[in-house]
C-alpha cells in the first residue's frame, strides 16, 4: 500500500512521522513510502536522506492522495476533508474529547487508529507512542529547569566557596516522572518523587531518588496501567506533604495526571508563597489544565522570583529523536498491521492492540474499545505475624550464658592466678571480637576483610616468633597458626577483589 507523510499542520512543530531509518524498514513490509518535499528539515532529516532510504519525495497533494496517512498530531478540519473514502489515517486523536472529528471521520469512512489509544500491555510496549513522547518530555522538562535556574544542579566545594546541590521534587513518578528522576540525578541534584502508586518506589529507588509517602493506606494502581483518583483524605494528605517540601525544595517537575480527567492541581497558591525566589516548576499536565494553579499553557509565568513553565511542546524541542521514537512506534504498528510482510492491510479487531487503537472503522465509530485488564500490581497475600527472630534467639541465649557463668567460676576457683589473668583477656577478646564481627552490615565485610587481614598479620608474627621452639606443642600450634592466618590473608584479598569487581562498570 501507498503510506504518505506530511508536514504537520500544528504550528511550531518540528517533529516528523517518519524517518529516513525506518523508510527502509516500512519498504520491507511490501509499502512504498512518499513523503513531502521538505518534510524533515526542522528536525534534521533532508529530501536526499529519504530518497536514499527508498522514499518518493512528492508535493503536498500528492501525497494527500496515498492509502494510509501518518501523523503525530490530531487531523485539523482541513486534513480530514483532504481524506476520502476507505483512506486510513495513524495518529494522536484523544477520541475521548474530540467526539465531532469522530463523527466527520465515520462519516466519510476513513479509518482511524489512534496512537494515544494504544492500551498500556507489555506487548503494546514498542507501539506506545504516549510513553515514548513522555519519556522524551519528562528528560527535557529537568532541562528546561536547569536553563531557568540560576545555579548549578550539583553540589561544589570550590576555593570560593560551597556550592549544594539543588533539591528537586518529581509528583507523578509515571514515564515522565521517571525519566525526569534520571535525568536530574544523572546532573548531580538531589532527588525526591512522590506518586500515590507505591509500585513504583523501587523504580524511583534505582534511579537515584528518593520515594516520600504518606501516612495512609491507600494504593493509586489500576488494572489499566494508569493510575485512579484517590479519595480526598489521600490529596490531602499529599498536599501537606507537598506544602513541607516546597519550603525546601528548588525545583519541581509535576506530571499527575489520571488520563481523561483533567489534571489535579496539587500546587496551590499557598505552596507557591512558601517557595523560596529562584525556584522553579515545570508543570507537564499543562495540557490537562496543569498541576500547579498558576500554569498557563505553553507559557513561562512569574510569581515572586518562581518561574512556573507549562510547555506543552518538550518533545518537539528535541525533535530528531521524537521523530525517531515516534517513526519507530508507527513501524511497529504498520508490521503489526502487515502480518505476512505483503504490503496488504489488515485492520485486524481480534487484535487487542489493534483493537484498542482502532477508533473509527468501516464508517463505524468504534470507540471506547472493551477494556483490557492489566495486572498493575500483583495482590500480596497476607502472611501470618510470626514471632522476629530476635525474640526467639533471647530466650534461647538464657541457658548458654549460665552454663559459661558456671565454667568460668569453677574454673575460678581452681585455676592458678597466671592463668585466670591470661583467660579473662582471652574470654574478652573473643566477646568482642564476636561483637563487633556479628555486628558489622553486609555492606561493610569489605572494610571488615581488611582489618581481619591485619589481625591475622599479627598472629603471623606472634606465631613466627615461636615456630623456632623446641617444644613440639608451640611448634605445631604455631605452623597451625601460620598456616590458618594466611588462609584468611589471602581469601581476604581475593574476596575483597571479586566485591570491588562487581561496581566497576
Ligand atoms: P503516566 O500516567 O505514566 O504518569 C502519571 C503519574 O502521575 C502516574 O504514575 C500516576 O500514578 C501519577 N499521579 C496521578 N495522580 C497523582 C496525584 N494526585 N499525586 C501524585 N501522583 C499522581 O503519564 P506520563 O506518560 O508520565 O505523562 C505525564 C504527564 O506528562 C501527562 O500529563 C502528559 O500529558 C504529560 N506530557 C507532557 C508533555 C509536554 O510536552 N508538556 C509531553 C508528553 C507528556
Amino acid at each position: 500500500m501507498e503510506i504518505g507523510v506530511l508536514k504537520e499542520s500544528k504550528q511550531q512543530e518540528k517533529r516528523v512521522a517518519i524517518t529516513p531509518k525506518i523508510v527502509s524498514k516500512i519498504k520491507k513490509l511490501g509499502h512504498t513510502v512518499r513523503v513531502e518535499k521538505g518534510l524533515g528539515l526542522d528536525a534534521n532529516f533532508y529530501d536526499s536522506q529519504y530518497i536514499e532510504a527508498g522514499a518518493e519525495v512528492l508535493d503536498a497533494d500528492s501525497v494527500w492522495t496515498s492509502d494510509i496517512i501518518l501523523k503525530i498530531n490530531k487531523p485539523n478540519d482541513n486534513d480530514v476533508s483532504k481524506l476520502d473514502n476507505n483512506k486510513t489515517l495513524i495518529s494522536f486523536f484523544s477520541p475521548a474529547v474530540n467526539s465531532d472529528l469522530l463523527q466527520s471521520c465515520a462519516k466519510d469512512k476513513i479509518n482511524v487508529l489512534s496512537m494515544d489509544s494504544v492500551p498500556r500491555i507489555s506487548r503494546a510496549q514498542k507501539m506506545d507512542a504516549l510513553s515514548s513522547m513522555a519519556n522524551i518530555a519528562g528528560s527535557r522538562a529537568v532541562i528546561e529547569a536547569a536553563h531557568n535556574f540560576g545555579r548549578f544542579f550539583g553540589g561544589q566545594i570550590t576555593a570560593a566557596g560551597k556550592i549544594p546541590p539543588a533539591k528537586i521534587l518529581i509528583i507523578g513518578a509515571g514515564v515522565a516522572g521517571l525519566s525526569a528522576i534520571g535525568t536530574a540525578s544523572s546532573l548531580g541534584a538531589i532527588v525526591t518523587a512522590f506518586d500515590t502508586r507505591p509500585e513504583v518506589k523501587e523504580q524511583v529507588e534505582s534511579l537515584g531518588g528518593q520515594f516520600l509517602t504518606v501516612n495512609l493506606d491507600e494504593d493509586g494502581s489500576s488494572t489499566d496501567g494508569y493510575a485512579k483518583t484517590m479519595s480526598k483524605e489521600f490529596i490531602d494528605a499529599e498536599m501537606a506533604l507537598f506544602k513541607e517540601q516546597c519550603k525546601d525544595v528548588d525545583i519541581i517537575i509535576t506530571t499527575a495526571l489520571i488520563p481523561g480527567k483533567e489534571a489535579p492541581k496539587l500546587i496551590t497558591q499557598e505552596m507557591l508563597d512558601v517557595m523560596k525566589p529562584g525556584s522553579v516548576i515545570v508543570d507537564l499536565a499543562s495540557q490537562q489544565g496543569g498541576n500547579c494553579v498558576l500554569c498557563k499553557r505553553d507559557e513561562i509565568v512569574e510569581y515572586n522570583g518562581i518561574k512556573v513553565i507549562g510547555y506543552t511542546d518538550l518533545p518537539s524541542r528535541l525533535p530528531s529523536q521524537s521523530s525517531e521514537l515516534y517513526a519507530n512506534n508507527l513501524y511497529h504498528i504498520l508490521d503489526e498491521l502487515t502480518p505476512n510482510n505483503d504490503g496488504v492491510v489488515d485492520i485486524n479487531m481480534d487484535d487487542d492492540v489493534i483493537r484498542g487503537m482502532t477508533v473509527v472503522k468501516d464508517g463505524e465509530i468504534t470507540f471506547p474499545p472493551p477494556k483490557i485488564e492489566v495486572s498493575a500490581t500483583p495482590k500480596v497475600e497476607e502472611k501470618k505475624v510470626e514471632p522476629k527472630k530476635e525474640q526467639i534467639q533471647k530466650k534461647s541465649s538464657i541457658l548458654p550464658g549460665i552454663i559459661a557463668l558456671s565454667v568460668l567460676f569453677l574454673v575460678g576457683a581452681f585455676a592458678p592466678e597466671s592463668f585466670m589473668n591470661h583467660f579473662t583477656v582471652f574470654v574478652l577478646s573473643c566477646f568482642i571480637g564476636y561483637m563487633v564481627i556479628w555486628n558489622v552490615t553486609a555492606s561493610l565485610h569489605t572494610p571488615l576483610m581488611s582489618v581481619t587481614n591485619a589481625v591475622s598479620s599479627i598472629i603471623i608474627i606472634g606465631a613466627l616468633t615461636q615456630v623456632s621452639s623446641t617444644d613440639t606443642v608451640s611448634l605445631v600450634l604455631s605452623g597451625l597458626a601460620i598456616f590458618i592466618a594466611s588462609i584468611n590473608i589471602f581469601g581476604g584479598f581475593a574476596v575483597t577483589k571479586r566485591m570491588l569487581g562487581m561496581f566497576k562498570k
